[in-house]
């Protein structure tokens, strides 16, 4: 049999979203970001970043999404410049086309996936060999977010959301209805402040305290099918600050607990994006078939997805 010719100079990463299945603010750390105990989940929309090696030291970002920039602020440039400066060689370049499917400023980790995916595609393109846990701790530089981005799946996540705990994701089949208002975003650190505002006074202040929910947090089984019947608003701390500021979150939970046979739903991270979780993939489909004009005229950008056991994930 004639070997399949593998093109080493190109490489697609893909670079899942996230929902948070449960999200609560602790308290204050000492470097100003809050201390957080929550569950992540991968899901299957996803942006694609297409990498081509070059002879030029350049890195160099399109997309085909105009609302984002191209330029050092962009955390895809930032992963990349960051990884070149860890293995100490500045003058590797490279080509990425980014297709942009997640919403922007949504509560979904796209930027930090897009990052995560950058690091884990030029990882194998530029044959660096860095190990999982290596580029987990560079990409803890980036945000929060990105070091779960890199495996996903299922994972309970502590500190900034950058201590991870991999949890079983046997609930693959559970189905997600996922909404977002395209007119507006949330800005991560005002959705903190606000929150800090607002329940600061309600903040554990040590050490002994967080572990203490920590291990709370430890014992549920977050693989117990049961966890998600309940149509209970699952804990999203941040929900209670950013729901009353952003009417478009209050108008999007109402319309998800308003749909037959949701199960959880909530807020996913700062918002505005939410989601209501289905017995499975079809389910969530047809009610999303069935809805489409509710969503419409709400003005909801609307998708079926299901949950992935993965993060990133590279093609030849
Ligand atoms: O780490 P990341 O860049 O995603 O954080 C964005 C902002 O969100 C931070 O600058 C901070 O204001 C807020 N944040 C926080 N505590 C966290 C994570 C984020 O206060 N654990």
């Amino acid at each position: 049999m004639v070997p399949s010719k593998v093109n080493d100079n190109f490489i697609t990463a893909v670079a899942n979203a996230k929902i948070n299945l449960h999200l609560e603010v602790l308290g204050l750390r000492t470097d100003g970001f809050h201390e957080l105990a929550m569950v992540m989940q991968s899901i299957n929309l996803s942006d694609r970043l297409n990498m081509t090696n070059t002879d030029e030291n350049k890195i160099n970002l399109k997309s085909n999404n105009n609302e984002i920039s191209n330029g050092e602020d962009n955390l895809i440039i930032k992963a990349a410049m960051l990884l070149r400066k860890e293995v100490g060689n500045t003058q590797l370049g490279v080509d990425i086309e980014l297709e942009k499917n997640i919403p922007i400023g949504a509560g979904l980790a796209g930027g930090s996936t897009d990052a995560a995916a950058t690091l884990v595609g030029l990882n194998k393109l530029w044959k660096l060999d860095l190990k999982i846990n290596e580029l987990e701790k560079i990409s803890k530089k980036i945000g929060s977010d990105v070091p779960f981005c890199i495996s996903g799946g299922r994972q309970i996540c502590f500190g900034r959301g950058e201590v991870l705990e991999k949890l079983e994701c046997n609930q693959l089949e559970l189905g997600i209805i996922l909404v977002k208002d395209p007119s507006i975003q949330v800005s991560t650190p005002v959705a903190y402040k606000k929150y800090k505002e607002e329940y600061g006074h309600t903040y554990l202040k040590d050490e002994r305290d967080f572990e203490i929910k920590r291990n709370t947090i430890r014992s549920i089984d977050w693989s117990d099918q049961s966890l998600f019947n309940t149509r209970r608003v699952i804990q999203n701390d941040l929900q209670k600050s950013v729901r009353p500021m952003a009417t478009e979150v209050d108008k999007s939970l109402k319309i998800l607990s308003g749909l037959p046979s949701s199960r959880l739903v909530s807020m996913s991270g700062s918002g505005p994006s939410c989601f209501a979780l289905f017995p499975n993939y079809d389910d969530a489909n047809k009610v999303l078939e069935e809805n489409f004009n509710e969503f419409e005229r709400a003005g909801l950008s609307a998708w079926a997805c299901s949950m992935m056991s993965n993060g990133v994930q590279l093609e030849n």
